[in-house]
């Protein structure tokens, strides 16, 4: 790597996308060129100074002949367009970190949270899976408590941010907020079932016909499983979408396999990478969602014995959605990567599909 990785953002004039372009900035990562897709609409859009050295970036629709030729691909534009299109990008040679879930419970794509399962990224096959934002800040927080005392069984509840859901959840928040602050009639809802604002709807994701859980709850399950390397971990979880702008919360209770004090888990908690202590509750000093909005880390607090049960603990976890939930995660995947040599990494791999 001698001048820099050619690097196709794929959803770039997205929230998760934007983010990514910025970070490949502000963390200095050796691209020689940066170039941006999203969807046909998009196509000719300029984003001015988003690319290498502050240069603008006209975007691109998604052709064969255009995604010739890269070293890495960060997609962040939906499961259709990754299923179709993370397969050729990897088979034309770039390394794809992907945000979507279209990949990340299948057996040969490595699904890797930076500071949790890093090894993981070895075995790719052209394809690297960037967690669900929920399951992500989770198990940042998890993994020293799961090292320490091992992990029997989760509950878990989450409050989670309309920004999780793309832009368009985001506007729907503040305009029906908008409308009924003016008291106004709102305008049917459209990223949600029910109305979002000055609301809380216990059906975070979609549920598929006869399901009693939402597909965020089964990532939750499933993505945790996989994540930490542990099969038999129980894991219940009830996702509820708030009316917050950024910054997913979750009330945890970890049922270790041996036993942990809270005092114990707070130290652990305190020395874990990418983990902050906020810990103070008679002075109401807890992690919140704005206070976690544009911060790096996964903010713990609230960390409690269960009096319910004699290894348990209750914590309260924040973190921002868009920010370690996604694009920062998956510029630190790239990162990994190039630590690792990303094209010995591409000449090694085979395209997953
Ligand atoms: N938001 C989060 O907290 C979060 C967390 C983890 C993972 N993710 C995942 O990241 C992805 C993007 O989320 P987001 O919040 O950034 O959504 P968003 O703001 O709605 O942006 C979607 C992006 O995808 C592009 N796109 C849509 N259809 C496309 C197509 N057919 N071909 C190429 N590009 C297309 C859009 O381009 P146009 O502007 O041209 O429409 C836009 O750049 C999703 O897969 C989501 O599940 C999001």
């Amino acid at each position: 790597m001698s001048n820099g990785y050619r690097v196709a953002v794929v959803g770039a004039t997205g929230q998760v996308g934007t983010l990514m372009l910025g970070l490949l900035r502000e963390r200095a990562f050796p691209a020689r060129e940066i170039v941006a897709f999203a969807s046909a609409r998009s196509a000719g859009r300029v984003l001015r100074g988003a690319g290498a050295g502050g240069s603008d970036l006209t975007v691109r629709g998604l052709d064969q002949e255009s995604i010739q030729g890269f070293d890495l691909a960060l997609f962040s534009a939906g499961g259709s367009t990754s299923g179709e299109w993370a397969p050729r990008f990897a088979a034309a040679g770039a390394v794809v970190v992907d945000n979507s879930s279209r990949w990340r419970m299948q057996d040969d794509v490595p699904l890797v949270v930076s500071e949790v399962n890093p090894e993981a990224l070895a075995g790719h096959r052209g394809i690297v899976a960037n967690p669900n934002c929920s399951t992500m800040q989770m198990v940042v927080a998890l993994k020293p408590l799961y090292d320490a005392a091992g992990i029997e069984r989760l509950v878990i509840s989450t409050y989670q941010a309309v920004s999780g859901t793309g832009k368009q959840a985001v506007d729907e928040l503040l305009d029906q907020s908008h409308a009924l602050l003016h008291e106004r009639e709102i305008s049917p809802p459209i990223s949600y079932a029910h109305q979002i604002a000055f609301n809380a709807l216990p059906h975070a994701g979609s549920f598929a016909a006869g399901e009693d859980h939402t597909d965020e709850e089964r990532k939750l399950m499933g993505e945790t499983r996989k994540i930490l390397g542990d099969p038999s971990i129980r894991v219940s979880a009830t996702c509820v979408r708030v009316p917050v702008l950024t910054g997913h919360s979750e009330a945890v209770n970890v049922q270790t396999r041996e036993p942990l004090s809270p005092e114990r888990a707070r130290e652990l908690l305190a020395a874990a990478p990418g983990v902050s202590v906020l810990d103070d509750p008679s002075a109401a000093v807890y992690p919140l969602a704005i206070d976690a909005a544009g911060q790096d880390d996964v903010f713990v607090g609230r960390i409690r014995r269960d009096p319910g049960h004699e290894r348990a603990l209750d914590m309260w976890i924040v973190a921002d959605n868009l920010r370690k939930g996604a694009a920062l995660n998956a510029v630190q995947l790239a990162e990994l990567l190039h630590g690792q040599g990303l094209r010995g990494a591409r000449r090694a791999g085979t395209a997953a599909a």
